[in-house]
């Protein structure tokens, strides 16, 4: 019988540990599952089994899974110390360390030297070009970007980012994997800043922010006005499919009367500059659009995790 696939998560922080969450609690068709461990430089194994019990207390609270089954899952993941070991034999390494390119470049350096020439190589980038990350790597074939979303237990998207040099058989492979897992992987065939669903989020961030700033409408306003009305859709429709159903006549005299007219400006917002000068950075420092107390921020994001359960397991 063939072993049982070995994912190795690279940085055992927010992202590492729900990233090897998933993988923990997936079997495969043989009912086997993956053999999951975690390397962090400076993060021990308690910590990280504490992390992923404290994502699964979520799932237990919820009854999406039962103590026991929790248990299993932070069970299944081996934390290791040594980054050789944790990756000698591994089919698949995510590398999930802090946002730095020259962090992640030497990373992908090394990995390219002491992984099997067959393991696949994926970088768990936000923003960064997969491709300039795989630079200093000999194989760069196997070198891919997966952008899970946060938090990376619930949200089902993975972005797969075809760098300049990966090819068709890592695409293809980490694709199916990602579904074999649970998760539902796109494709995203080139190499852009944002990758597919960044891009539009943050068009849609720079409008908000435009219309706080032009006093077209305040924040709260803003954002009542997308929770009540296409917010609502977008789970059933995306603005595509959205498109086609209007029609794409009409799609275009909108955009012909709209589009000069709406913000496009290559650059951040002067107000958003401001308010990060004068330290009003959101929660983090209890002030950003709105003023954030306590309670607040934890019932904005209990309001979060409840709709993402309800949306994701129905619970
Ligand atoms: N936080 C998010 O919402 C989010 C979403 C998508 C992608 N990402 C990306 O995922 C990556 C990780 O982000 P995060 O939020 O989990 O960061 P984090 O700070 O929570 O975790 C990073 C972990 O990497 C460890 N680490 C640092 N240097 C290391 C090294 N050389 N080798 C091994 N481990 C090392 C740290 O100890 C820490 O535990 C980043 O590239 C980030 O941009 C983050």
């Amino acid at each position: 019988m063939s072993r049982a696939r070995k994912v190795t998560i690279v940085g055992g922080g927010l992202m590492g540990c729900g990233i090897a969450q998933v993988f923990a609690g997936a079997a495969d068709a043989a009912g086997e599952g993956w053999a999951v461990e975690v390397y962090d430089a400076f993060v021990g194994p308690e910590r990280i089994r504490e992390r992923i019990l404290s994502n699964l207390e979520l799932l237990v609270a919820k009854d999406v899974v039962s103590r026991g089954e929790a248990e299993l899952i932070a069970d299944r993941v081996t934390a290791r110390s040594a980054l050789e070991e944790a990756v000698g034999d591994a089919d698949l390494v995510i590398e999930c360390v802090p946002e730095d390119m020259g962090l992640k470049q030497v990373l992908f350096e090394r990995l390219d030297r002491i992984t099997p020439p067959t393991a696949i190589l994926a970088t768990n980038t936000s923003v960064m070009s997969p491709t300039e990350i795989a630079s200093r790597a000999t194989r760069r074939d196997r070198i891919v970007g997966t952008h899970f979303w946060n938090p990376p237990f619930l949200i089902p998207l993975v972005e797969v980012v075809k760098a300049e040099d990966t090819s068709e058989a890592t695409m293809g492979t980490t694709l199916a994997w990602l579904a074999e897992v649970g998760k539902k992987p796109i494709r995203c065939n080139k190499d852009v800043p944002g990758f597919v669903a960044n891009r539009m989020q943050h068009a849609l961030w720079r409008e908000a922010i435009s219309i706080v700033e032009q006093g077209i409408a305040d924040a709260r306003t803003v954002d009542e006005a997308v929770r009540l009305s296409f917010g609502l859709r977008l789970p059933a429709l995306g603005p595509l499919e959205n498109a086609d159903m209007v029609g794409l006549d009409l799609a275009l005299s909108i955009h012909e009367y709209v589009l000069p007219r709406i913000e496009s400006r290559p650059g951040p917002s002067p107000m958003l500059k401001g308010m990060v000068a004068r330290g009003e950075l959101g929660f983090k420092s209890g002030k950003g659009f709105s003023e954030w107390t306590e309670e607040g921020r934890a019932a904005s994001r209990k309001r979060l995790s409840d709709h993402l359960v309800k949306m994701i397991y129905g619970k």
